[in-house]
């Protein structure tokens, strides 16, 4: 029998970054060209703050959060996300689900309620993660730690794309001002702030298509 590999030797690439720097995209398609399987941890944060709406859980009650993080129930399921059985992977996108993830997330009790269920999507062949504190807090043993970047216009406007996509009503103005608002508050909490891990390398997307991110971390991963 092929011998696998002790669990923490799965390998892991840890993509971090402020919210719309692209990341989530990279890391899908980083994740399918190497056959690896997928984190979108601000999606489990998204969920968790669509159930604090739903349970009527106050964004500031931190043992309320935590308990109720705890007992989520939810799934991934070819890309969808499921919260109670029911398919909600377009509501976690609204932009105020994502104003109310980052407010819930600065407590540490709802991050410590979300580490083991973070850690569990480490399987062979191997996992891309993608989020504030993957290679920091998540998975400080990850091979390869990469920090995205991007001016917050540039942000702004793929987020606006993005909405107006997804069929959502989008102003630039407020999108300007909510993500100034957003890295400032993922930036400066004390739980586990955005900040790239000292090993991190760090790829500004401003002026880079998709695949040119994309070749680009998978060309650090195999150079490794
Ligand atoms: O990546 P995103 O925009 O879907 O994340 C939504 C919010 O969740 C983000 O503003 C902060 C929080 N988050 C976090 O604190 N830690 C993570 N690893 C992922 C997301």
């Amino acid at each position: 029998m092929k011998p696998t590999r002790p669990f923490h030797q799965t390998p892991v690439i840890a993509i971090d970054g402020p919210t719309a720097s692209g990341k989530g995209t990279v890391a899908a398609l980083v994740a399918a060209q190497l056959g690896f399987h997928l984190l979108d941890s601000g999606a489990l944060y998204r969920l968790a703050a669509l159930a604090s709406v739903r349970y009527g859980v106050a964004a500031d009650d931190d043992a309320a959060l935590a308990a109720l993080v705890g007992d989520l129930h939810i799934t991934f399921r070819e890309g969808c996300a499921q919260l109670d059985g029911v398919d909600v992977s377009s509501d976690i996108r609204a932009e105020e689900i994502g104003n109310r993830a980052s407010a819930i997330a600065v407590h540490q009790s709802v991050r410590a309620a979300l580490v083991a269920r973070q850690r569990a999507f480490r399987k062979e062949p191997g996992l891309v993660a993608d989020g504030r504190d993957m290679g920091t807090v998540i998975f400080p043993d990850a091979v390869l730690k990469v920090f995205l970047t991007a001016s917050v216009e540039a942000r702004a406007a793929r987020r606006y794309k993005q909405l107006i996509q997804k069929g959502f009503s989008a102003n630039m103005d407020n999108l300007l001002r909510d993500l100034r608002e957003r890295d400032e508050r993922d930036s400066n909490r004390a739980a586990a702030p955005l900040k790239p891990a000292a090993d991190a390398k760090l790829l500004d997307t401003s002026a880079l298509s998709i695949d040119q991110a994309v070749d680009e971390v998978v060309k650090w991963y195999r150079e490794r």
